[in-house]
């Protein structure tokens, strides 16, 4: 028998996907980074880790005011808002704020882990009360799966947080509902395959795309260092492998993270890649990569509002195989952002007729 290649389609339509991690931060930034996020998702779970974070039921409806206000003319995005958990989160507002709709899940950072954690919960054992709320009424909790210690190798970090913290946690607390976010080894694709079916795990395009060579190819490179920063390439080999399996465990998270051009190229570049102009795009030359376009909607569209027990959303999104030059830059001046491939051509690109706020000419998604 010849070997037959499957032949690759020019379009790819799928039901619109949705975002479950992100980071719109807030006012300037927020205008400029929000656009592309909107476009593409139809929700997206917004991360609360603001200055100051997102803790109260009031400050939650304040920033989804600002995230709506800061929405482009015609364009049909719900954010989904998000708690962030302290040491002193109180277990009563935060069950209120999900039983009003406000708060979709609760966010875990480690103190001291990542970009804007430090009142995070540096003392587990202070917000077992508030967990065991959170299983009661099947509220998820998000996790930032890295441990804090300066002396865990940082690569090392995510599979120690797995084995001192989240499966002690998942033996105490078998009823909590939680994502891993932002997954980044092969361990813990593993963990979460065989996890049941109330664990679940968020994965970037980024951690798809690189592997930590690509951090000091030819110099170091700080518009890709995030938190939890990419590992070896068979760790990145079993991230493709799980995003593309079908395995509803697995569904799509960018964790675009932009900080200012002048944060980034510094003595202390901050943690975090701007992706959200490219990820959908790179998601799909990844799974084109791996021959499974067709198993791209569930990771894009289906398996993340079944986990988070949501309808999934009804209108459609096309991309087209045609190339696409990711933009150099965001923004102007101080306020300039660099795309995860900024200047690089893609092979999909968004058929903008099924945007939700369709480019403006003179938008940085359309003047290239
Ligand atoms: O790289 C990261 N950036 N990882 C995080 O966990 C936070 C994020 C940010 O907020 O910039
Ligand atoms: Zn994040």
């Amino acid at each position: 028998m010849p070997n037959v290649q499957p032949k690759v389609p020019n379009v790819i339509s799928l039901r619109r996907p949705d975002d479950w991690h992100v980071h719109l931060r807030d006012r300037t930034m927020l205008a400029l980074v929000l656009p592309f996020t909107a476009r593409r998702f139809a929700r997206a779970i917004v991360m609360p880790n603001l200055v100051p974070p997102v803790t109260t039921v009031d400050a939650a409806l304040a920033y989804r005011r600002r995230i709506l206000a800061a929405l482009p003319e015609g364009a049909r995005f719900t954010p989904l808002l998000t708690c962030y958990l302290t040491n002193t989160t109180d277990a009563a507002e935060l069950a209120r704020g999900h039983t009003e709709g406000v708060f979709v899940a609760a966010k875990l950072y480690p103190a001291g882990a990542t970009t804007h954690s430090d009142l995070g919960v540096s003392d587990f054992e202070r917000i077992m009360p508030v967990l065991e709320r959170m299983a009661a009424i099947g509220m998820p909790l998000l996790v930032h799966g890295e441990v804090a210690d300066p002396e865990i190798d940082i690569f090392d970090r995510e599979a120690v947080f797995i084995d001192r913290v989240l499966d002690p946690l998942r033996r105490r607390l078998p009823q909590l509902r939680i994502v891993l976010e932002h997954i980044t080894t092969e361990m813990a694709v593993r963990y979460v395959a065989e996890g049941g079916e109330r664990i679940a795990a968020t994965i970037t395009a980024h951690h798809l795309a690189i592997n930590r060579n690509a951090l000091f190819a030819g110099g170091m490179r700080p518009h890709l260092y995030c938190l939890p920063i990419a590992k070896r390439e068979k760790d990145r080999l079993a991230l493709r492998r799980a995003a593309t399996s079908g395995d509803p465990h697995f569904f799509l998270g960018t964790d675009s993270a932009p900080h200012p051009l002048a944060q980034k190229e510094a003595a202390r570049g901050a943690a975090g890649i701007f992706t959200a102009p490219a990820a959908l795009e790179i998601y799909a030359e990844v799974f084109e990569e791996e021959g499974a376009l067709d198993r791209l909607e569930a990771f894009a569209s289906l398996s993340g509002p079944r986990f988070y027990g949501l309808p999934v959303n009804e209108t459609r999104l096309t991309l087209v195989r045609e190339p696409f030059l990711v933009p150099q830059r965001v923004g102007e001046g101080e306020n300039a952002v660099i795309p995860f491939r900024a200047g690089e051509s893609l092979r999909w690109r968004l058929d903008f007729r099924t945007a939700q706020d369709p480019a403006s000419p003179s938008s940085p998604e359309t003047a290239s």
